[in-house]
């Protein structure tokens, strides 16, 4: 007897289109085939829908005194708000200062995550430290089940930057126990000196938050990364990537063999530099910055041709109260614009399926398989999951999200889940949408209600298959 059968439905995975049912038993997926009502305690018709793997978050941030700010959702919240979009699986960075023990950070991590409704893990993060530190924690950070690591080559004046001897040190490290290094690459020598420099013209308006961090800041450092990861011999991951210069340095590694991915996010797909012009332009402040829709065509040609493999929201669930937090007010009431006093990062955790199912998939710019892969299966094999993760195939994770492909739907802030008092993206139509949620077997959103748990979630230790590791290559 099986818990729960799904019937009629389309079957996705990066490589193929399966119409058949899928049977569930004691949270595994246990076959697919086609099967009677009568073997399963429950059945569910997914008839003209498509079953993908659940989609696996890997770059957010909540609870993360990043700033000045934390954020506005708990991890239970968050949760939930990822359910509505389909995620199933999520992964956050332990909170990191100089001389901290990062193994301790993790730990401190795993104690607020655990009670997420959906399974999760945490991504070590680095900053400037001492060689032995590295040394050590490396090593036992990979055996506790987390091998990635997250390194800030800006955010020098914040205290996260990370120097570029202990980057080396990262590396080094990272591939002896097969570790991925994941980098938020801006050149921070020239951030900060354009910082300066716009300080110096006293015109701190939102619109000239873009021009301290261009493309050129984003690809030097893209650039350099690569370098340094060549002369370690190590794979890395950049994550929210933005434009072409960034990708040609990508494109430039892959050829010489380099495993180097690449993430991208929905905002830079979506949301434009013109939001800067914008009165509440605070509130789409975001490093790297909004780009131009020309950059967003970039993005989505990387994702076409493989050089993009995975997608993250960048999540920073910050509400108004935090975004303006530091802002001064003219007498009339309005915020005197000043973008070094607002904390950076948008929300978008709950939207990033639906956006590639509908500016992607139902407008010809990328196949359904190929959204799989940059929203799943790639991110579970990259970040070490896979195949328990990102794969309906007997022996995986019964971690299932039902997609509707002609579900239409307008964002607003009244129809996502996230705490925050505003949504970046409303009055945005889209078509294709997750309908039903399933974790581990359990039908954990249906009929737009959530039905999961609060701590149901559990710690998902990860390791990464070598072949991921050694080229760039996910096959
Ligand atoms: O603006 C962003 N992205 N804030 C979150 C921290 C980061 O850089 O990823
Ligand atoms: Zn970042
Ligand atoms: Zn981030």
């Amino acid at each position: 007897m099986f818990d729960l059968v799904i019937k009629n439905g389309t079957v996705v995975s990066p490589s193929s289109n399966v119409h058949c049912d899928v049977a569930i038993r004691d949270g595994k997926v246990a076959a697919l085939g086609t099967f009677d009502a009568s073997e399963a305690k429950r059945t569910i018709d997914a008839g003209g829908k498509y079953l993908m793997p659940g989609v696996i978050e890997a770059h957010m941030h909540c609870m993360a005194p990043f700033q000045g700010c934390l954020g506005a959702n708990t991890f239970y919240q968050q949760s939930v708000s990822g359910v509505f979009g389909g995620v199933t699986m999520f992964m956050d960075f332990a909170n990191v200062f100089q001389g901290k023990s990062v193994m301790e950070a993790v730990k401190e991590r795993r104690a607020e995550m655990e009670e997420s409704a959906i399974d999760f893990s945490i991504h070590g993060k680095f900053v400037k430290s001492p060689a032995e530190l590295v040394e050590k924690e490396i090593p036992e950070l990979a055996a506790y089940g987390v091998p990635t690591f997250k390194c800030f080559m800006t955010y020098k004046k914040e205290g996260v930057m990370i120097d570029e001897e202990t980057l080396i040190k990262v590396f080094e490290k990272a591939k002896e126990v097969g570790g991925l290094p994941m980098l938020h690459c801006e050149d921070n020598t020239m951030a900060e000196d354009a910082i300066e420099k716009v300080k110096r013209t006293g015109d701190l308006s939102w619109v000239n938050f873009a021009k301290t961090k261009p493309v050129q800041c984003e690809a030097a450092a893209f650039e350099r990364a690569c370098r340094l990861a060549e002369y370690v011999g190590t794979a890395i991951l950049v994550v929210h990537t933005t434009n072409d210069e960034a990708l040609n340095a990508a494109r430039k590694a892959h050829k010489k063999g380099q495993a180097v991915y690449v993430e991208t996010g929905p905002h830079y797909l979506t949301l434009f530099e013109d939001n800067y012009k914008k009165e509440n332009g605070y509130l789409y402040l975001c490093s790297p910055p909004l780009r131009t829709p020309k950059d967003a065509e970039d993005i989505w040609r990387g994702m076409q041709d493989g050089t993009i493999s995975v997608t993250g929201s960048d999540d920073c669930t910050y509400d108004v109260n935090e975004k303006a937090a530091f802002l001064e007010k003219t007498a009339d009431g309005k915020y005197i614009q000043d973008f070094t006093k607002v904390v950076n990062g948008m929300s978008g955790l709950e939207i990033r399926l639906p956006i590639l199912l509908s500016e992607g998939v139902n407008k010809g710019r990328l196949s359904i398989n190929q959204v799989c892969a940059l929203t799943s299966t790639n991110i579970a094999k990259i970040y070490g999951c896979f195949p328990q993760k990102g794969l309906i195939a007997p022996g995986s994770d019964a971690d299932i999200v039902i997609v509707d492909m002609e579900k239409e739907l307008t964002l607003s802030k009244d129809v996502l889940h996230n705490n925050i008092s505003y949504c970046l993206h409303d009055g945005f139509k889209i078509k294709g949408y997750p309908v039903m949620t399933i974790s581990k077997g359990n039908v954990i959103l249906e009929d737009g209600v959530f039905k999961g748990k609060k701590g149901a979630g559990e710690f998902i230790r990860r390791k990464i298959d070598h072949k991921y590791l050694e080229k760039h290559s996910l096959e």
